[in-house]
């Protein structure tokens, strides 16, 4: 029986994979079979000698481009042979990683990330993929650190992966805000003391305490998110000055 999520992985180093997917809540999610990662490899889809996966591009210029016949043969080869699936190309002119877009993806069942490497893929290969994604303006060497990055974001959305204690509600992005400052013993550390309404035992303060803090601290790091963020009646007072 298929995992309830599969990601399937068109890379030319699919050697790279083995300790980001053996360790941690990813090792244990594959272990526990609710998500499988598979690789594929688009040299084992190419004809000549030198099983050459890139050309050099058309009009000249520095480096070398990923040629379309061995990444379309790879994709088409796991939706012929593992079943229909969401194609994604990780290239940094695709649409920005956003948790919306990680729960989306969450929901599929099967999904194909495709890494790039050299000058990136021919243009054509576009045409082939459901969408395009990017973890934002800067250049990566190759698309792979960036489909960890995919998996990892989206296996913690899986059902039990975090385990039954841990849930991502109010995790930085889950509802548009940054999270609240965490701490942990001990209570003073060189002379910096943890919030007294986190030490009251109090947990209605406690609860307003957090989020005034992940108000503030978002309307101060991220007025972007702040703008587009439903403030209630609550968030007006304890904006406005209401001690927590
Ligand atoms: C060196 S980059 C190619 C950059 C390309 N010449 C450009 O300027 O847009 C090689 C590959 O790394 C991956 N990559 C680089 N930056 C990325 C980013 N910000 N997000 C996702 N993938 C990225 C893509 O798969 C890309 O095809």
């Amino acid at each position: 029986m298929d995992a309830p999520l599969t990601v399937h992985v068109v890379t030319i180093f699919p050697e790279m994979f083995a300790s980001v997917l053996s360790a941690s809540l990813l090792g244990r999610a594959i272990e526990k079979g609710t998500l499988a990662v598979e690789l594929t490899d688009p040299r084992d889809f190419t004809t000549d000698r030198h099983r050459s996966v890139d050309d050099a591009p058309y009009g000249g210029g520095a480096g070398m481009v990923m040629r379309p016949e061995p990444l379309c043969a790879a994709l088409e080869h796991v939706v012929a042979t593992r079943g229909p699936a969401r194609k994604i190309a990780l290239c940094p002119t695709g649409a920005p990683l956003t948790q919306e877009i990680v729960k989306r993806l969450a929901r599929e069942p099967r999904l194909v990330l495709v890494c790039g490497r050299y000058e990136g893929f021919d243009e054509r290969v576009r045409e082939f993929v459901d969408e395009e994604l990017s973890l934002g303006d800067f250049v990566l060497t190759g698309g792979e650190l960036a489909a960890m990055v995919v998996i990892d974001a989206i296996a913690r959305r899986l059902p039990g992966v975090l385990g039954n204690a841990a849930s991502p509600t109010d995790e930085s992005h889950e509802a548009g805000l940054l999270e609240y400052p965490q701490y942990t013993r001990p209570p003073e550390f060189r002379g910096r003391v943890v919030p007294e309404p986190l030490l009251s035992g109090n947990h209605e303060r406690i609860r307003r305490w957090r989020r005034l803090q992940s108000l503030l601290r978002t309307r101060e790091r991220r007025p972007d998110l702040f703008a587009r963020v439903p403030l209630t009646d609550e968030d007006r007072a304890l904006l406005g000055g209401e001690q927590p």
